[in-house]
């Protein structure tokens, strides 16, 4: 998709089915950092599921919070019995099996109390990966974790990782389309204290999004672009109260040489810029030693986690040291709290609504689209979706579980539109 097919229309993102209020499901979420789990069961809510997880040595449980019999919270209960993997409900004393969800013990009522079928909670997967608890949230067999995540992050022998998060208070969505390339930074970030010395970002680029090969997302570019401009009747923009723009611009928001740059020469990376399914945006530097990823999980209408998680090419000893102390000194506060908090002061006053999308909003529009034609969804077996008495061949469409290779073929054949 480029500029020119973008027309100036009307639309109102609520109504789209691929956009959930609560986020989109069957995927993996990072759900908390796991030094945070410590002897105590911890309450989490992702895309609005209330959900406890608790340890047992080396093993994380995650179940829905809310106990069989009358609703307590289980996550306000203890782990009575260390080693047998349970989790005791305040109220009663309800004893769950972390692996199965079942309830295998009612602690007032005697080791002979019958137990029902049906005393059991839903079981969560759940993982530890590069210090996060992951728990995939859905209606369908979990896939691999490393499914979901971006090959930065895979690898902890290539890559090293500082990672943190951060509430917002609003919708999901809100906080995606932010990080869709939507072109605000040259506006917005032009006040941020890393950026007020320096020209502002180029803008009026010509922007691209498309599909990845993988079918997991898409890339963003934007080509050519200006530092600033007449505007008649108003005068130059960025405006003369701006005078103190005397440094020269450092090549943040430079974008990659497709011929040139390191990241595509070494690395074979394409864009420095993407956006991944479920909403997982990635935004990197010509180097290609550098992404920031940053993964939104939608905890309920109001409520949004992210998750900052920077991730540094290992080149050498030192070099990771400087990484770290880089982070640790400057860009910590300079952009994961002072720069991205311009973001959060915006996202969380957005009225939603119907919108006039633009040029800056390329990213956007192609990144609602894939997510609507893409986003994975549970396979319907053609039993639960035959009606009684109609032929059964004519509906062997299980919807596929993954972006299938038949999904994939189909996002490489057609722009993002
Ligand atoms: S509500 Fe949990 S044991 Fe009664
Ligand atoms: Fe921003």
């Amino acid at each position: 998709m480029n500029a020119t097919d973008l027309p100036m229309t009307e639309q109102d993102p609520n109504d789209s089915p691929g956009l959930p209020m609560l986020g989109i499901r069957n995927y993996w979420y990072p759900a908390l950092a796991a030094w945070r789990l410590g002897r105590k069961p911890k309450g989490v809510r992702i895309l609005g599921e209330d959900i406890v997880l608790f340890r047992d040595g080396d093993k994380i449980h995650a179940l829905a919070d809310r106990c069989a019999h009358r609703g307590a919270k289980l996550s306000m209960g203890k782990c009575l019995y260390p080693g047998s993997g349970s989790i005791t409900c305040p109220y009663h004393g309800w004893t769950y099996k972390g692996d199965t969800g079942k309830v295998i013990a009612k602690l007032v009522e005697g080791p002979d109390a019958p137990i029902p079928a049906k005393a059991r909670v839903k079981t969560y997967p759940v993982q530890v990966f590069r210090g996060a608890i992951w728990v995939f949230v859905g209606d369908m067999d979990a896939v691999a974790l490393q499914e979901d995540l971006p090959e930065c992050m895979i690898d902890a022998s290539q890559w090293h990782m500082i990672w943190n998060w951060r509430t917002y208070q609003c919708n999901w969505r809100l906080l995606s389309d932010n990080l869709a390339h939507d072109q605000h930074a040259p506006f917005l970030h032009r006040t941020a204290p890393e950026m007020r010395l320096k020209p502002i970002f180029p803008h009026a680029t010509r922007n691209f999004a498309e599909p990845l090969d993988n079918g997991k997302g898409i890339g963003h570019r934007a080509h050519d672009g200006i530092n600033a401009a007449d505007y008649p009747g108003l005068g130059r923009f960025p405006p003369k109260q701006e005078w103190y723009r005397l440094l020269p611009a450092s090549g943040r928001g430079r974008e990659i040489d497709p011929v040139k740059s390191p990241a595509v020469v070494k690395y074979g990376i394409r864009y420095r810029h993407m956006s991944l399914l479920p909403a997982t945006h990635l935004i990197g530097r010509p180097s290609g030693d550098f992404f920031t990823v940053r993964w939104i999980l939608p905890v309920d209408e109001n409520t949004t986690i992210l998750y900052n998680f920077n991730c540094f090419r290992r080149r050498s000893a030192f070099k990771t040291l400087t990484d770290r102390l880089g982070w640790f000194f400057w860009k910590s506060w300079a952009h994961d709290w002072l720069f991205s908090d311009q973001d959060k002061w915006i996202v969380e006053r957005v009225t939603p609504g119907p919108e006039l999308l633009s040029r800056t909003d390329i990213g956007v529009a192609a990144w609602r689209r894939f997510c609507q034609a893409h986003a994975r969804k549970p396979v319907v077996s053609a039993a639960a979706s035959t009606p009684a008495g109609a032929p059964t061949g004519a509906i062997e469409r299980a919807v596929s579980a993954r972006v299938a290779s038949d999904e994939t073929a189909r996002a490489r054949s057609t722009a993002v539109a």
